[in-house]
């Protein structure tokens, strides 16, 4: 009598940074922020979820490993989205309602990429678990709100393409929601790169590292309260004009006074690393030497560079990178599942970064 159902949701990221909550159990945040979603078949969190009246008690296995199901935040999703299956099913009795309401759930959930390194899978862990469950127990309409209780940047892995996850005004939360800005299809020559620079397990999570800077820093409070909003502004019009110079221009920004929050919040964190700097530099040396922005850096809670660009300069911007970060010097995989032309780097370009290949 049971059901099984699986769901993939892409990892999301932020070029207008979500960091700080108001509310720490509705995950409410300090201030809207901005994302780009990745293809669905890119990196992403698949999640089957089983339903039986033979199970005995709700479970979840996530990338292998059976985990506390009783962690507050899943508890927060599976919660919800049985209360609204069983609005749904009308009466409000289980037993009368949609197939399996009544039943627990096996939860069995896989990342293609490494867990808590800075990518992002809580993100499309509970967007994709509350996706899953949505399929289930037959709920539609709009989940955003069910997802960012499981994880803030999880709201926005609800929806494709460029997508805003609005503050949101009232206490209860009901308007902190994500909505879409622009389609998967508006910019089809953007690309995004993440260069692995660290795939082990960050030091200090997000939830815990954002409830410090709340506490402690005055520039978190500064950015929250005056200069996210005026960017949104710009970075929406440099989407919806596709725009990449100022797109890329505000996403370095955006990154920069990100980890500059943290370096501000006490004990400060440290989220970049030498290797984190030496591609900001990278980039920045590649820009001038077009005398343009032609790519774009941004960073997470880790020290993995996730690299924006267009089409044209990809091929020569991995081969620049190539260059730099040898494959071979790195015992981790650099560069994942590229497959992209090989153009030669032109002296010039080597001379304009001037370091040595490290
Ligand atoms: C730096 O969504 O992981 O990636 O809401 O506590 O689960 P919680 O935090 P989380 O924070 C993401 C922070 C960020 C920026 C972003 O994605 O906007």
């Amino acid at each position: 009598d049971g059901t099984v159902i699986t769901c993939s949701a892409p990892v999301n990221i932020a070029v207008i940074k979500y960091w700080g909550k108001r509310d720490d159990e509705l995950i409410l945040p300090v201030n809207s922020s901005l994302s780009v979603t990745l293809h669905q078949d890119q990196l992403k969190t698949t999640t089957t979820i089983a339903c039986s009246r033979d199970f005995q008690e709700d479970r979840i296995w996530i990338n292998g490993r059976e985990e506390d199901i009783n962690q507050s935040r899943l508890q927060s999703c599976l919660r919800e989205m049985r209360r609204l299956a069983r609005k749904r099913s009308g009466d409000g009795d289980p037993a009368h309602g949609v197939a399996g309401l009544s039943h627990k759930v096996h939860i069995c959930s896989v990342n293609n990429f490494p867990t808590a390194a800075g990518l992002a899978s809580s993100a499309s862990g509970y967007a994709c678990l509350v996706y899953t469950l949505s399929r289930l127990f037959g709920v539609e309409g709009e989940l955003s709100a069910v997802a960012r209780q499981g994880s803030g940047s999880a709201c926005r892995s609800m929806y494709g393409g460029f997508v805003q996850w609005k503050i949101g005004e009232r206490a209860d939360g009901k308007d902190s929601l994500a909505e879409q800005v622009q389609p998967e299809t508006h910019w089809p020559e953007l690309r995004v790169l993440v260069l692995v620079v660290n795939a082990q397990r960050k030091h200090i999570g997000s939830t815990s590292g954002m409830q410090t800077s709340v506490k402690t820093s005055s520039l978190l409070k500064h950015r929250a309260e005056c200069l996210v909003s005026g960017q949104m502004d710009k970075m929406m019009r440099a989407i919806n004009t596709k725009d990449f110079s100022a797109f890329g221009e505000l996403t370095m920004q955006d990154s920069n006074q990100f980890h500059a929050t943290c370096l501000d919040t006490y004990p400060p964190i440290f989220y970049l690393s030498d290797v984190s700097r030496q591609i900001i530099n990278l980039v920045h040396c590649y820009n001038h030497h077009y005398r343009e922005i032609k790519v774009a850096y941004t960073f997470d809670a880790g020290p993995n560079a996730v690299i924006f660009t267009l089409q044209e300069h990809l091929p020569e911007f991995v081969q620049v990178v190539r260059y730099f970060f040898p494959p071979e010097s790195n015992e981790e995989q650099f560069l994942k599942g590229l497959s992209v032309d090989s153009v030669p780097v032109s002296e010039s370009l080597k001379a304009a970064i001037g370091m040595e290949p490290v």
